[in-house]
């Protein structure tokens, strides 16, 4: 057990701190430097096929399905497809129409999701193309599609998911490299990403050896009865899986909004003792980010901002930074402090970290 997690206290501490090998592992053998494109023999599909889909739909559950959603806003602004994210479990209940030119996408780490898995054979029921973006070699949603791609993050133990959400990340970021590849994305962009995409272990082991701030923080966050976790477009994916983060891990509620819709209810909240964790990446948001942050200022909450630079003067009372990366893979290493920041917080409350209570690691009933 002990050599199993590696000399760390708990699995999920050494799962944070595997990143940059389980990224590494993602990446393995799957970046064309000559083509500038990735390398995905598992999908089985020709370029003339991949390049027929019309659109991308994915399916997954919990911190599956939110990986899906930024794996969607990958493929929709690198290969410029239409492409969106849906909980599996909703999805297979409300009798989809299954459209032949969509590519569907079935995201699990355990590939034994019952949810998942269901909507793997509805979809096929109804003649629709699914492929697999699973870790588990061999488990049913890997046998069931009919092609894919496998994390080779190595195994995840701990009920809360983290090298797993990044491998998912990472693996989507793989796929709208080659959709956009047989698409109209030319090799200088192919090439911009797969630079990117190498940076990533390095730059993971950077935010890791930030673990000392983020440990005082979330003594504080420990303390909150609630926190908000904001952010907009790719950010916001980032807020929903840190605010799951801390709820699992912590049982500190946690609620996550797009950015701009916070005016819109949630501000009313607002108050010196509800904190606000702000996802604010250096990209053409900025200024729209600044203001909202002006917002939660105004009405005396707390704001943690987690970003690539200081938002400006009064702006941030803590900052967790993050290496810059393209923005396209911002959300892979926005995350990463997130993870740190609800293990400690649960370290500090003294919650079971590995086995949250109520919840299982592969939910494989309905
Ligand atoms: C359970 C776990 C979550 C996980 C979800 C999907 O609810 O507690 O951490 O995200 O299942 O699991 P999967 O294996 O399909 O990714």
């Amino acid at each position: 057990q002990d050599y199993a997690r590696g000399g760390f206290a708990h699995y999920l501490r050494k799962e944070i701190a595997d990143q940059p090998q389980s990224v590494a592992g993602t990446l393995r053998g799957r970046l064309d430097h000559r083509f500038a494109t990735a390398r995905l023999d598992g999908l089985n599909m020709t370029p003339r096929e991949l390049r027929a889909f019309r659109r991308v739909k994915i399916l997954g559950c919990g911190s599956a399905y939110y990986a899906g959603i930024g794996g969607a806003q990958m493929i929709e602004s690198f290969a410029r497809l239409p492409a969106d994210a849906e909980p599996a479990s909703e999805f297979r209940y409300r009798d989809p129409i299954i459209d032949p030119e969509t590519l569907y996408v079935a995201t699990s780490q355990s590939g034994e999701t019952a949810d998942t898995l269901a909507a793997v054979h509805e979809i096929q029921a109804k003649g629709g193309r699914v492929i697999g973006l699973v870790n588990v070699v061999g488990s049913s949603i890997a046998r069931g599609a009919e092609g894919g791609i496998y994390l080779h993050a190595g195994p995840e133990v701990s009920v809360a998911s983290t090298k797993a959400v990044t491998s998912t990340l990472v693996g989507f970021a793989l796929l709208a490299l080659l959709l956009g590849r047989v698409r109209d994305a030319g090799p200088a962009a192919g090439e911009r990403l797969i630079a990117a995409l190498e940076k990533l272990p390095a730059q993971i082991d950077d935010i890791l050896a930030r673990e000392d701030a983020i440990a005082e923080l979330a003594g504080r966050i420990a303390g909150s009865q609630t926190a908000f976790f904001i952010g907009r477009v790719r950010g916001h994916m980032v807020a929903l899986e840190g605010a799951q983060k801390l709820k699992e891990l912590s049982y500190v509620h946690a609620e996550a909004y797009p950015t701009p819709e916070l005016k819109h209810g949630p501000l009313a909240l607002i108050t010196p003792d509800v904190p606000t964790v702000a996802i604010v990446p250096s990209d053409h948001l900025l200024d729209k980010n600044r203001s909202s942050l002006q917002q939660v200022k105004a009405r005396g909450g707390p704001l943690v901002v987690v970003g690539h630079e200081h938002p400006g003067e009064g702006l941030a009372d803590e900052l967790l930074l993050v290496p810059r990366s393209e923005p396209e893979l911002d959300p892979i290493l926005l995350g990463i402090p997130l993870q740190l920041l609800a293990y400690h917080a649960a370290l500090h409350l003294g919650r079971n970290v590995d086995q949250p209570r109520n919840l299982a690691k592969s939910v494989t009933v309905e």
